[in-house]
């Protein structure tokens, strides 16, 4: 089964030809991050209108790559929620139309749903029950993937999530927006000894807290700055990826532990995080326990994971009708369209 997939939930706009939802045949990611980056962050209409110019020609190329025409796809799958409503909704209106005039299945994929499938691409033996980590700049959840459609949320942020609490850290420290990666790099060469930063405190102890944490950066930088004291900006760096990156594992092995599930996966943006990735792996293996991670290529937003959940929500019965709409808030283990 050949799917049509379509992403634009915030500042990517991308199409996927994905084949029985584990074969890329063709995916084409159209970034507006440059544009954004000058305002220090994703402005909503700058968005929806990037995702308005740029639709027609993304999807005809994944399709031109991919060697097919649209009426050659079995179904056309979209990512409907969550995410920037006005960016949501030109993905969701272009797959309704597109599945309307051409009579094929018009498959809803929750967004966060696809960041977990990202994984089904990369390792084809990759399959439920497993626990996952799913870290981006919206959302920070510890989710049992007790099926394909079949999703317990374990804990999630209280507050800000993973990938916001880098990019508002990278800021204070000079980074353009998105900084996570800015930190990433920074961290290779600091001392992650160098300066103390809190442990946030959450009532379940599966639940994320990144806000005093990153206000903690904020104010170090702030009271340097006052007292005319230079920063280590590749040890503040180093600390913060750090803090972060023993804040997720630390509760996400326990978590596995708890449940005990042996398969262990790490999705969304920041999963692209090496001081993230390598202690994840270690604190894995230690524990005897399997951890998969994404590609580079396939922990940002792309059309390709989309496909990919979608083979598995079409055969679980999940299509939408004409009537499909967008939403910006929706929790990934109590879908509705
Ligand atoms: O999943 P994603 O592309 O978009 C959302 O669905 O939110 O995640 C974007 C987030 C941004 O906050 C970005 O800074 C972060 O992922 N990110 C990273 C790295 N690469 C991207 N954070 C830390 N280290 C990285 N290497
Ligand atoms: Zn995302």
């Amino acid at each position: 089964m050949d799917i049509l997939a379509i992403e634009s939930s915030c500042d990517e706009t991308a199409a996927a030809v994905i084949r029985d939802g584990r074969e890329i045949i063709s995916s084409v990611v159209a970034t507006q991050i440059e544009e954004h980056k000058l305002y220090g962050g994703v402005v909503p209409e700058i968005a929806s209108r990037r995702h308005c110019e740029s639709i027609v020609g993304v999807v005809s190329e994944a399709l031109e790559k991919a060697g097919k025409t649209a009426a050659e796809v079995d179904a056309i799958a979209v990512s409907y929620a969550p995410g920037l409503i006005g960016a949501l909704l030109v993905g969701v209106n272009f797959a309704k139309g597109l599945a309307l005039s051409l009579g094929k299945p018009l498959i809803p994929v929750h967004h966060i749903r696809g960041h977990i499938a990202a994984n089904y691409l990369a390792h084809p033996e990759l399959e439920p029950p497993y626990i996952c980590l799913i870290v981006s700049g919206s959302h920070s959840h510890i989710v049992k993937v007790n099926g394909y459609t079949d999703f317990e949320i374990v804990g999630q942020t209280v507050d800000d999530a993973a990938g916001e609490a880098f990019d508002k850290a990278a800021r204070a420290m000079g980074y353009p927006y998105p900084g996570g990666v800015h930190i990433d790099k920074a961290a290779q060469s600091g001392d992650r000894k160098k300066y103390q930063l809190p442990h946030p405190h959450t009532a379940n102890q599966y639940d994320f807290s990144f806000s005093g944490l990153k206000t903690a950066v904020i104010n170090l930088i702030h009271n340097a700055k006052q007292k005319g004291e230079e920063i280590d900006v590749n040890s503040l760096a180093a600390c913060f990826q750090y803090t972060v990156s023993d804040i997720l594992t630390t509760k996400f092995i326990q978590a596995a532990k708890e449940s005990g599930y042996k398969t262990l996966a790490l999705a969304g943006g920041v999963a692209a995080n090496s001081g993230l990735r390598t202690m994840l792996e270690q604190r894995a293996q230690y524990n005897g326990m399997t951890v998969y991670v994404p590609p580079i290529s396939l922990c940002g937003d792309n059309a390709a994971m989309i496909g990919c959940q979608a083979f598995y929500e079409y055969q679980a019965g999940h299509v939408a009708g004409a009537d499909l709409n967008a939403v910006a808030t929706m929790r990934l283990d109590s879908v509705t369209w």
